[in-house]
């Protein structure tokens, strides 16, 4: 299987320490068959990302994920960043649901399901994120659902607490996403690192990792592909 991991890095990292990271991370990750990176920005880093990927030809084995969209197609929105603006920088994947965004900013699976729609106009693969199944089932019930999306699974009490979820439990929950969305991909999302993700490795239903804390230093995030290289099955 090739695990997809993405780093998500929130408001965190700014212009020289991402710099920093990327041009570390370039002398210690090794391009391999069985892991593929997804790298998620703030807005004001994108460019710089998307730079570097570029000028290591490294486009094709590296995506780069947007963090947000808005739910609007183009107008008076101020503050707000549009599929089509993530697109002119030829954003592969975005992140949408993800339950900060859900309890800091109030979005309803409403306007997650008209993010998802955006991002389907320029062809930007949604990671959906869902804390319970009832998320995805309302997804369903909107009618937003589709094959090419990726699913991420992140239970809240796991979310940058150190305390990954049961991996029994994130296989039922995975499993219950495929029963809904058979060919979706299906993520974990959850105080993943190096020493917490070989319990998820072998999972049927694990395909791999939104990580958060553990990718905004690169040699945190550099050992938690290592051991997945290394134990993938
Ligand atoms: P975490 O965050 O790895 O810090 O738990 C995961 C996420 O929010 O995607």
């Amino acid at each position: 299987m090739q695990y997809y991991v993405v780093a998500n890095w929130k408001e965190n990292l700014e212009d020289d320490v991402v710099l920093d990271w990327l041009v570390e991370f370039r002398n210690r990750y090794e391009v391999h068959s069985q892991v593929k990176v997804g790298i998620a920005p703030s807005l004001t880093e994108i460019s710089l990302v998307k730079d570097y990927l570029e000028n290591w030809n490294m486009v094709n084995s590296i995506d780069l994920v947007g963090q947000n969209v808005s739910q609007f197609p183009k107008g008076r929105y101020t503050g707000e960043v549009g599929a089509f603006q993530l697109n002119a920088y030829q954003v592969n994947c975005c992140i949408v649901g993800h339950s900060e965004r859900r309890s800091n900013f109030a979005e309803t699976d409403e306007i997650v399901a008209e993010k998802v729609k955006r991002l389907r106009e320029y062809s930007i693969r949604p990671i959906v994120a869902i804390s319970k199944i009832s998320q995805l089932e309302s997804l369903a019930n909107l009618k937003v659902l589709s094959d090419d999306m990726i699913i991420a699974y992140e239970p809240i009490e796991s979310i940058g607490t150190g305390n990954p979820a049961d991996p029994v439990q994130v296989q039922k929950v995975l499993a219950q996403v495929k029963e809904i969305c058979p060919s979706v991909r299906t993520l974990y999302g959850g105080s993943v690192d190096a020493t917490t993700v070989e319990q998820f490795l072998g999972l049927e239903s694990v395909e791999g990792f939104l990580v958060g804390t553990a990718s905004e230093r690169v040699e945190k995030f550099v050992a938690l592909l290592d051991v997945i290289r290394k134990n993938a099955v």
